[in-house]
């Protein structure tokens, strides 16, 4: 009996948690992002990939300037392709690398090129720099939890 209620209980509280996890996506031309410098190509009407159904909601934009994007949230997720190196921080803080590859990494499934699921849920701020001179990065859209 007692062992039962304290099993019930357990697992209400294992499917309020699990309830409460719920994942969110702010794609390239939402407000929330914010655009240090003005981005050099917006698809559409640009194609940025041959295959722009690819995109996330069809969109992505191009820039050669750090992009800063603000969620609230215990995890983020990051897909863009990137002709060069970027970089990554949270809150200000240098918190990972993306060596990068070719822009037509977007015409692929997989473009999940940062993740960070160890964050305290609160309100963060993300930033994308690219990383070198020639450095383009095209913002395809982030996930966070
Ligand atoms: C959120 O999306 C990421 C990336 O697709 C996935 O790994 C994770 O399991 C998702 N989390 C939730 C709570 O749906
Ligand atoms: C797709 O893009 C349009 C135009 O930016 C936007 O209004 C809509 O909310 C987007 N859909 C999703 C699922 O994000
Ligand atoms: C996630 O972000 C935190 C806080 O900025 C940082 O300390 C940690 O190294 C990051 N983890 C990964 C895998 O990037």
């Amino acid at each position: 009996m007692n062992l039962l209620h304290i099993l019930s209980t357990a697992l209400i509280y294992v499917g309020i948690a699990s309830a409460a996890l719920k994942n969110y996506t702010i794609q390239d031309d939402d407000p929330a992002v914010t655009y240090s410098q003005i981005p050099l190509v917006t698809c559409p009407p640009t194609t940025c990939s041959p295959t722009m159904a690819n995109l996330f909601n069809g969109t992505a934009t191009v820039t050669d300037g750090p992009i800063t994007v603000s969620f609230t949230g215990s995890a983020v997720y990051v897909y863009l392709g990137a002709s060069g190196p970027c970089f990554f921080t949270i809150d200000g803080v240098t918190a990972g690398t993306f060596p990068g590859s070719t822009l037509d990494e977007l015409n692929q499934d997989e473009r999940l090129v940062y993740s960070n699921t160890s964050l305290t849920d609160e309100e963060h701020r993300l930033a994308i720099y690219p990383g070198a001179l020639v450095s383009l990065v095209a913002f395809d859209y982030v996930v966070y939890t």
